[in-house]
């Protein structure tokens, strides 16, 4: 990888190498299907303090513990059937489920919550590093706090460049958006945080599921979604998809006042935007979802940001459009 000396592909040197850091303590960036991760030692009060530090993350913001495939959940959180159901259906994948603790990791993980939220991604590199390692991996996005999550290495490189000794290469992310939390608490399964395992899916499995109605209520059992994020470094404007036309006539004016704007939209929009900066989103939501954070990433090599909003037409749409949004702020 030429001049980026910490970046490393995962092999078992690599992975050697990543487990010692981690059993000292040190950050380990590593690829799953949804985003990167800025894995530490979860047991580790320092290890965990370490990465609310080196993201600049609010400390009441709790973190997900990674687990490998055929972890024994038990000794993390009291497990029960609902659960049992969706981790059949769903696992390895991009579906985080939040139990009652037992407390034994660092209370640090959690922010002093009862509550632990566990994910066992299925990204092959991400299973290779959590066997290798076998610690429960606490990891937040690899992304300096408010900014965009990282769906490449060099992502994470320049959020962080030289202060990680370590970021695992494991290609880009499929999946683009980070992964459904689901508190599993109650009798009925509650969608914290939308993503690509949908309410339909998990309804199939289960039954039943609702979404935690924005306000109070939420922030106190997932305090994440209170902070603002996904913002690129750019100034940034948002229009509604019937405003196209104004958003033409605004990107003329930026145009005419001698600034390079682009307009993110979806393709439809695209096509009728020929001669325009315009980064094409996608028309469905996995593709959108695939592509939102490397587009809005991109947008930062121009100067100002025109984004146009879509229609939503699926489910996983809807968890693209919740980023969207807070992108815009
Ligand atoms: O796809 C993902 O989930 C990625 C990859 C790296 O696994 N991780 C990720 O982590 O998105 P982060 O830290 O950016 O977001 C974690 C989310 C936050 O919204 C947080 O509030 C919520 O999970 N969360 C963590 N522990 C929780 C708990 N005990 N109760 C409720 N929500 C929790
Ligand atoms: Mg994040």
């Amino acid at each position: 990888m030429g001049d980026f000396v910490n970046i490393f592909k995962i092999d078992d040197n690599s992975l050697n190498i990543a487990n010692y850091y981690v059993r000292h303590n040190m950050l380990v960036a590593f690829p799953t299907e949804t985003v990167y991760g800025l894995g530490c030692n979860a047991l580790s009060d320092d290890a965990v303090k370490r990465v609310y530090a080196a993201k600049g993350r609010p400390i009441d913001n709790p973190l997900i513990v990674h687990l490998p495939m055929d972890a024994d959940y038990s000794r993390y959180v009291y497990d029960n059937d609902l659960s049992l159901s969706l981790r059949k259906a769903f696992l390895p994948g991009p579906l985080t489920m939040v139990y009652k603790s037992k407390g034994v990791v660092s209370p640090l993980v959690s922010c002093g919550l009862d509550t632990l939220a566990i994910r066992v991604p299925s990204h092959k590199g991400a299973q290779r590093f959590l066997k290798y390692v076998d610690l429960p991996i606490a990891a937040p996005s690899a992304n300096v706090s408010k900014h965009v999550s990282p769906v490449t290495a060099m992502h994470v490189y320049e959020d962080f460049g030289d202060k990680l000794p370590m970021i695992l290469d494991g290609g880009r992310c499929d999946g683009g958006i980070e992964s459904t939390v689901l508190d599993v608490t109650g009798d009925v399964p509650v969608i914290l945080r939308k993503g690509l395992i949908t309410a339909e899916m998990i309804k199939s499995v289960v039954g039943a599921c609702q979404y935690a109605v924005d306000g109070d209520a939420l922030n106190k059992r997932s305090p994440g979604t209170r902070y603002r994020h996904y913002c690129p470094k750019v100034p940034s404007t948002l229009f509604g998809a019937d405003e196209v036309q104004k958003a033409v006539e605004y990107y003329g004016e930026l145009k005419n006042s001698d600034k390079n704007p682009v307009i993110l939209c979806t393709t439809e929009v695209a096509e009728n935007l020929k001669g325009l900066n315009v980064i094409d989103l996608g028309n469905t939501g996995a593709v959108m979802a695939n592509r939102l954070y490397a587009a809005l990433r991109e947008s930062e090599n121009y100067d100002h940001l025109i984004g146009i909003r879509f229609v939503v037409e699926d489910e996983i749409a809807l968890g693209v459009e919740n980023r969207f949004l807070k992108a815009f702020g």
